[in-house]
């Protein structure tokens, strides 16, 4: 299988008031395609940190990194935007849509910033409304949707760029348990499709859905169950 990310001894120490403090250290990992991986440990372990280096929204105080065998260290931020672009697929907490625009134009939303043409745009939407099951609600504001359905417009959403992989930071950590088995299903499903998923969760029931478990505590891995052989 093919490499998707690789993280080699990778640290990240935050500089605070002359204090330094080492979120992760020599961290390690390959992650390869159609792997579903969540990520848990206590609060302050050091997950979040983490999700952003895989995501490149933040970069190692030392280590490298590799986006499908792409050294990403090097790159400067406008080049590593566009890596993010079109290799990775967020999904938050909070949702994070635009309240004042439906369900379809958050969803097209990535695919503005791709400069796709708006009908290709819209007919891409429409179809990864349908694949989280939420075509009928797409005229919907956030506002007229559940919590489950927002997260449903929200990973649609992470889709439409037909990202590397789909990164989730507690995705159903703001619902309740039975929208929150909803998600799990849908990521459950992007799995069987193929799709590669880290999600970072703190609910047992939540990583039981995943194939692989990192556990991590004080900025570095613990134990790694589930990990992909070659
Ligand atoms: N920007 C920052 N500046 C200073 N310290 C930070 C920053 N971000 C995170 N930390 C610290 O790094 C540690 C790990 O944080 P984080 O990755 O958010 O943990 P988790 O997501 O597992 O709760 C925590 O002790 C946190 O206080
Ligand atoms: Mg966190």
């Amino acid at each position: 299988m093919t490499d998707i990310l690789r993280l080699a001894g990778v640290s990240r120490e935050y500089k605070m008031d002359g204090v330094t403090f080492q979120a992760l250290r020599d961290v390690s990992l390959t992650i390869k395609q159609g792997e579903f991986i969540a990520i848990m440990g206590p609060s302050g372990s050091g997950k979040s940190t983490l999700m952003h280096l895989i995501g490149c929204l933040d970069r190692p105080s030392s280590g490298k990194i590799f986006i499908e065998g792409k050294d990403i260290i090097g790159a400067n931020d406008r080049e590593l935007a566009e890596i993010r672009n079109t290799h990775i697929g967020f999904v938050f907490q909070q949702f994070n849509l635009l309240r004042k625009t439906s369900a379809l134009a958050n969803v097209e939303l990535p695919l503005i910033y791709a400069k796709i043409a708006s009908r290709a745009r819209r007919e891409r939407a429409i179809e990864m409304l349908k694949e989280v099951g939420l075509a009928e609600k797409m005229s919907n504001f956030p506002s007229q949707l559940s919590g489950g359905q927002q997260q449903r417009v929200a990973i649609a959403r992470a889709l439409i760029t037909n990202p590397s992989i789909i990164l989730a930071d507690e995705p159903t950590g703001n619902l309740d348990s039975k929208s929150g088995k909803d998600i799990m299903d849908i990521f459950e499903n992007l799995h069987a499709h193929g799709r590669t998923i880290v999600l970072v969760t703190h609910d047992e029931n939540v990583a039981k859905h995943a194939k692989r478990i990192i556990r991590i505590a004080d900025g570095e891995i613990m134990n790694d169950k589930g990990k992909m052989k070659l």
